[in-house]
């Protein structure tokens, strides 16, 4: 383990995102827009960390006037569309929160205009982390890193300044953070080279964020990741809004599992076979809850608890609710009774967030008669869905803490955004008041 830091300083772009893709399209937008031949991939890496303004004169042969044009038409690609384009490391998350919670002062220093750095931020759930962010005005076009350090750490109070250190992923922010007089830190997950980042003599370096973590946090445990469900009746759209909403969670760094009900390991998947088979069984209703209730305990304990504890982001597709409303209020058992069977099954079990897509039953209907042989429970007649219906709206009115309801009618990119609105206020919120952890 390396000192303790009062503050650590990150770089941003592939230190706490891989920003690539959307910087890539936006060169290309700006040299077609100028008349300059676009290079190949190996010129645009070097354009990933210096001012934009220096690799257009270094790698295209600009004079200054054409590199401050070039530099204005890159940003009316960036700023609407290409900076959205981008993706947080797999770990960040996990790593700021935990050094957040010991007190330690976080703070960004990067080449990025706060225009573009503070949308990014905030889209991807980082924003909150930081205590200070600096970033160059829009008309520096050679930003100094160890000036932007400086920047950074004068808005800290003078304790955060006592042992500092830079992160950063090229040689640029090693040798900026030496003159700004902190200890530094090769991200070689980043755009550098390995070589000239470990020839700029860094303190040491981090092969991943997570080797970071360990670095700074020794064997502390990642923070419980969030636990997700969705549910809704058969035909509202569910399985394109899981996908969907994984690949966000993706995208802001978070691992996840995606799983379902009944099922997830081998034994629910072989209580799900008995369960949802295509002609009637016999099986009475209040054994179906059971199996259930069953499926659910050894799918809690054997696959979502341990990779909850292990940090990742869990999205099952059907949990409780599915009891609740499928046996309790379709079947007649009675919520009460469901909620008493599942409570041995559950233990520290619950979501954080429930989604439950709403859609009108006519329209549910509709997409449902596209699908081919029903199981049994897709058997059980129009009633049954229009009570189901009901209920899982009833549901999300007793809780709306927990569960969303969400309108699933619209294009798939309409209700995904409402999705997403719909988990990060609930998530945030229980963060305020203290969720579940792993401690
Ligand atoms: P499935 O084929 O997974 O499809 P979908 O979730 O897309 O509808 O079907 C699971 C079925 O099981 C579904 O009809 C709902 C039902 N179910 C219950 O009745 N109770 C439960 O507790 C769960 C988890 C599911």
């Amino acid at each position: 383990m390396v000192p303790a830091y009062t503050c650590i300083v990150f770089d941003l772009d592939g230190t706490l995102t891989d920003s690539r893709e959307g910087i890539y399209a936006s060169i290309r937008y700006a040299l077609d827009k100028h008349g300059f031949p676009c290079p190949g991939e190996d010129t645009l890496r070097r354009f990933l960390g210096p001012p934009l303004a220096e690799s257009f004169i270094s790698w295209c042969g600009m004079t200054e006037e054409q590199a401050a044009m070039a530099t204005e038409s890159y940003r009316e690609r960036y700023i609407p569309r290409g900076m959205l384009e981008n993706a947080v490391y797999p770990g960040i998350p996990a790593l700021l929160k935990r050094l957040k919670e010991d007190g330690v002062f976080l703070a960004v220093a990067t080449g990025k205009p706060l225009n573009a750095t503070r949308p990014i931020l905030e889209h991807f759930g980082l924003w909150d982390f930081f205590s200070s962010v600096a970033c160059p005005a829009l008309s520096d076009l050679h930003a100094d890193k160890a000036a932007l350090i400086g920047n950074a750490l004068s808005g800290l109070p003078e304790k955060a300044r006592e042992r500092v250190l830079m992160v950063g992923d090229i040689p640029g922010d090693i040798l900026g953070g030496q003159r700004a007089g902190c200890d530094t830190c090769a991200a070689l997950w980043g755009y550098g080279d390995d070589g000239a980042m470990l020839s700029s003599s860094p303190t040491f370096s981090a092969e991943d964020p997570d080797a970071l973590f360990r670095l700074l946090l020794g064997d502390r445990k990642p923070p419980r990741g969030p636990f997700i469900s969705f549910e809704g009746v058969d035909g509202c759209g569910k399985s394109t809004q899981i996908r969907l909403f994984r690949a966000e969670m993706e995208k802001m760094g978070y691992r996840t599992l995606l799983t379902r009900e009944p099922g997830g390991c081998p034994i629910s998947e072989g209580i799900r076979s008995m369960l949802l088979t295509k002609e009637d069984n016999g099986m009475c209703d209040e054994t179906e809850a059971l199996l259930f209730a069953a499926a659910r305990a050894q799918h809690l304990r054997e696959v979502i608890l341990p990779a909850l504890e292990k940090g990742w982001a869990v999205i099952s597709d059907r949990y409780i609710d599915s009891s609740l409303v499928y046996q309790g209020a379709g079947r007649g058992l009675g919520m009460e009774w469901i909620r008493a069977v599942n409570r041995p099954a559950l233990r520290d079990g619950m979501p954080d967030v429930t989604v439950i897509l709403t859609l009108d039953p006519a329209e549910a209907l509709r997409r449902r008669t596209k699908q081919d042989i029903p199981d049994r429970i897709e058997k059980s007649g129009c009633a049954f869905f229009d009570v189901a219906d009901r209920a899982f709206r009833r549901l999300a009115e007793e809780d709306p803490l927990r569960c969303a309801a969400v309108d699933a009618g619209g294009t798939e990119t309409e209700v995904a955004s409402r999705v997403r609105a719909a988990i990060f206020s609930r998530l945030a919120a229980g963060k305020s008041k203290g969720g579940k952890e792993n401690r």
